[in-house]
């Protein structure tokens, strides 16, 4: 399982700002559709990219709660929010939310229940928190329909469904929206984000996680070191001739109380 150390914090702290994990925020917080002075919790807020914007939205008068497991990631958080007062973070699990029922409006989960061993336990604290007619934005990726060019396909298989088995809950998108329903989550809505690399650019999404997609699948044994070398060696050769392509979707759930 990926710790979010501050190696970790920093590179998801890049990645998370190049042009295609932006627009990926923008669509999460056009789901949520925040109005001044509401209550929103970000469960695994991270470096708080997603719950500076919320705070913007909700205003001064508003409270932006931002709730994250890990210390590296609250302290980027904590630099990033400096100065908004009605950003709180603090440090705990999505499974035990530190809040009480019905306190927020709206309530974000942005590639975090990937990684939480209690699926179930995080989602009912979700359901508990938000009020009546509160609104919920879960985004989550599924490796199984990644796409990249490269020299050795099944190669890339593995690699990219290390990245998948390495989480105790990999491909969620394909299952959320029964149990948001079963939970009791009304109007279910989900759309397909892609996160598209048509050519190779430094600031880009894959650019920044291909080192971390080779070092996941060297880690769990799925590839050796010399087929993790070579795999990054053959994609320079492509960046070279200039026919990088690298796409996965990412998928937004949001539903209503
Ligand atoms: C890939 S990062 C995403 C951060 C942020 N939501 C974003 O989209 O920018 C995953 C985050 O989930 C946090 N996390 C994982 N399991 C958690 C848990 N059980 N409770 C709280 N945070 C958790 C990690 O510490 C990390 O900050």
């Amino acid at each position: 399982m990926e710790k979010y150390d501050k190696k970790a914090a920093a590179l998801v702290d890049r990645s998370y700002q190049t042009p295609e994990i932006v627009n990926q925020r923008l669509r999460t917080l056009a789901g949520l559709a925040l109005r001044r002075d509401e209550h929103v919790l970000d469960a695994g807020c991270g470096t708080g990219l997603l719950l500076e914007q919320e705070a913007l939205a909700v205003g001064s008068k508003g409270r932006a709660e931002g709730l994250d497991y890990s210390e590296d990631m609250l302290e980027h958080a904590a630099a990033r929010c400096e100065g908004l007062e009605q950003v709180h973070l603090q440090q705990g699990s999505v499974e035990s939310l530190p809040f009480e029922n019905a306190s927020f409006d709206a309530l974000s989960c942005t590639q975090t229940l990937l990684y939480v061993d209690h699926l179930d336990r995080a989602l009912h604290e979700f359901y508990r928190v938000l009020k009546p007619g509160g609104r919920i934005a879960i985004l989550e990726t599924d490796w199984t329909g990644a796409v990249l060019n490269s020299h050795d396909q099944s190669l890339t298989r593995r690699i990219f469904e290390a990245w998948d088995l390495g989480t105790p809950n990999p491909n969620l998108p394909k299952r959320l929206r029964p149990l948001l329903l079963e939970l009791g989550f009304g109007a279910p809505r989900v759309e397909a984000i892609p996160v598209l690399n048509s050519s190779y650019s430094e600031n880009s999404f894959s650019a920044n996680m291909l080192e971390s997609y080779a070092r996941v699948a060297r880690r769990q044994e799925l590839v050796s070191q010399q087929e993790s070398d070579d795999w990054l060696a053959g994609i320079d050769k492509l960046i070279q001739q200039n026919e990088y392509f690298f796409c996965v979707n990412r998928f937004l759930f949001t539903a209503i109380k």
